[in-house]
């Protein structure tokens, strides 16, 4: 996908209301690609939870927050996540458990990972509770630098080439294109809250292990059910999961390795992940976005 050349500066954030039509679309929905098709369709059954996470946690900040353009820009990535998840949560029926993936398990453990064992502290001091707070906010922060990624990765790979569904193009699409268009907003929060390196570095390494564990754990999870892998064993996905990564259908280990230094340069930036103009024009032109009659708007001074 060709990058436009100019970057339009800081976007109005705001939630479209896309709706995805998944009648047609296989659980290999990349042709003859089942790794790369199951390791991507992971996200399906993550997100919705995750990112009801992240919203709860900044209903639980907004009060504190002072600065209007950042509460405004809190309000409008709320909205974008919360539609982020609904979107997935309707792939989840529509899609997988209609391709015969039994999905119930593996949401049962999302859940108490995002609501029990990642969840708001119910009891101690408002210090003590607010200090978590800032503690899940680095979290976010950290999980949208790979959110970033990953979206940036959905704009730039081969799955077009290789025949892939054009619903799950769109889906991946117009969710990643979001996730480039709003990606400062978790970072700018967390420093706002309070800033520190150890921090930082303590949300990246919990969010890179916990994100590594549940994609190959949900792949696993997705192979056991699906006909062609059945039998398989589950350290079989590592080269396989190189092997598409090769031929630009998934992020390269090293690549998300490198995406995850940079994050520790003192000087990091979520503005290096991606390019807004891009995000911008693919959310101009997502069929499902069309439809929702919704174009970006500029951000007026
Ligand atoms: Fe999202
Ligand atoms: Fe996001």
């Amino acid at each position: 996908m060709a990058m436009p050349a100019l970057d339009p500066g800081p976007v109005e954030l705001h939630a479209r209301n896309v709706v995805f039509d998944w009648s047609e679309t296989p659980l290999h929905w990349i042709p003859n690609e089942p790794t790369a098709s199951n390791a991507i369709s992971v996200v399906n059954m993550l997100f919705p939870e995750a990112e009801r996470w992240f919203i709860e946690a900044y209903n639980e900040a907004l009060p504190f927050v002072q600065d209007d353009e950042l509460a405004a820009t809190m309000r409008g990535f709320i909205g974008q996540e919360a539609m982020h998840a609904e979107a997935h949560d309707h792939a989840i029926a529509e899609f997988l458990e209609a391709n015969g993936i039994e999905t119930k398990a593996f949401l049962a453990q999302m859940e108490w990972l995002f609501r029990k064992l990642l969840g708001p502290k119910k009891a101690g001091s408002a210090k003590a509770k607010r200090k978590q707070l800032v503690e899940r906010l680095w979290l976010i922060a950290a999980a949208e630098h790979y959110t970033a990624i990953l979206g940036n990765f959905a704009l730039n790979n081969t799955w077009e080439e290789h025949g892939a569904d054009p619903a799950m193009m769109d889906i991946l699409r117009w969710h990643g294109a979001e996730e480039v268009e709003h990606r400062c907003v978790a970072h700018d929060v967390a420093v706002y809250f309070g800033d520190g390196y150890l921090r930082r570095a303590r949300a990246m390494a919990v969010i890179l292990v916990g994100l590594l564990a549940v994609v190959f754990r949900g792949a696993a999870f997705i192979g056991a059910q699906d006909p062609h892998y059945r039998g398989a064993h589950a350290l079989l996905i590592l080269p396989r999961y190189m092997k598409a990564a090769h031929k630009g259908l998934l992020p390269s280990l090293r690549s998300v390795l490198f995406a995850t230094i940079t994050y520790f340069k003192p000087s990091f930036s979520p503005v290096e992940v991606g390019s807004t103009a891009q995000a911008v024009a693919y959310l101009a032109k997502s069929p499902a976005a069309r439809r929702a009659g919704h174009a970006p708007r500029a951000l007026e001074d």
